[in-house]
């Protein structure tokens, strides 16, 4: 089961696997559908959830989560690949639930998307079934393992770093909420979905014109012109904002 809109990779996977993707809109406020998520449940064996989501930014009720987690006879990804971004997580939920994996990568807070290095954290018994069957012999280099271990050792740092992120977040909103012809949804990412009243792709090819690339998304939860932006430096707030009025009509 995999909710729309999220990150493509899970249905690209699942395809991969030779899976069936069952796809279950987000509500308008990018909640879950839980009804709709639970009727799906039964025909599946894995429920992808992305906390907070990628591309909406915003994480999912811990009550919804528990309730599938719950209810779904089979296995739940917890995706928090942007965890360090937001204000909670719910990487304890493995120790007391055996259905449920949780997804963390060194990709983004610790900024090392070319090395490929993630981890997952399960109980025992899933981790030694992911290690002793589904995982190839020698996943990771050991130039990958012994940088990211040499990363962790920063993680304060790197924890900081994403606290001041997330001021600069909550001053990039407020801007936002000034700028006509765009709504900001509210964030617990790196990046920002907004909905504008200009066709995304020019949105973004203007932006891309003026020297920032953002992404197209599109239509989804009936948005139609869905953009994400990823939180600028606090230098260069103003100036992004500047041009997004520049290209929003
Ligand atoms: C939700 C989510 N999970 C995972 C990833 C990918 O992480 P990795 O670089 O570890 O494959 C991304 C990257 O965009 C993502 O958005």
């Amino acid at each position: 089961v995999i909710m729309n809109p999220t990150f493509s990779m899970y249905s690209v996977c699942t395809v991969r696997a030779g899976g069936v993707p069952i796809y279950v809109d987000l509500q308008p406020d990018f909640s879950l559908d839980l009804e709709g998520v639970l009727e799906a449940c039964p025909d599946a064996s894995l429920v992808f959830l992305c906390s907070p989501n990628n591309p909406t930014g915003n994480q999912f009720d811990t009550d919804d989560i528990l309730r599938i987690v719950g209810e779904t006879p089979g296995m739940v990804l917890l995706d928090e690949a942007y965890v360090e971004f937001a204000d909670s997580s719910l990487v304890s939920l493995p120790l007391k639930y055996d259905n449920v994996v949780v997804l963390r990568t060194m990709s983004k807070a610790f900024g090392l998307a070319s090395l490929r290095v993630g981890y997952c954290i399960a109980s025992e018994d899933v981790a030694f079934q992911l290690r002793e069957r589904l995982q190839l012999p020698y996943p990771v280099s050991s130039v990958a393992v012994a940088t990211a271990q040499r990363m962790l050792k920063w993680r304060k740092v790197v924890l900081e770093a994403c606290s001041r992120l997330s001021q600069t977040r909550a001053r990039f909103l407020s801007l936002l909420a000034e700028v006509q012809g765009v709504s900001a949804f509210d964030s617990q990412a790196n990046f920002v979905l907004m909905d504008c009243n200009t066709p995304s792709a020019s949105v973004v090819s203007r932006m891309r014109e003026r020297g920032y690339l953002l992404r197209d998304i599109g239509t989804a939860c009936g948005y139609r012109n869905l953009v994400r932006v990823t939180v600028p430096p606090p230098e260069s707030l103003d100036s992004v904002v500047a041009a997004l009025r520049e290209v929003v009509d």
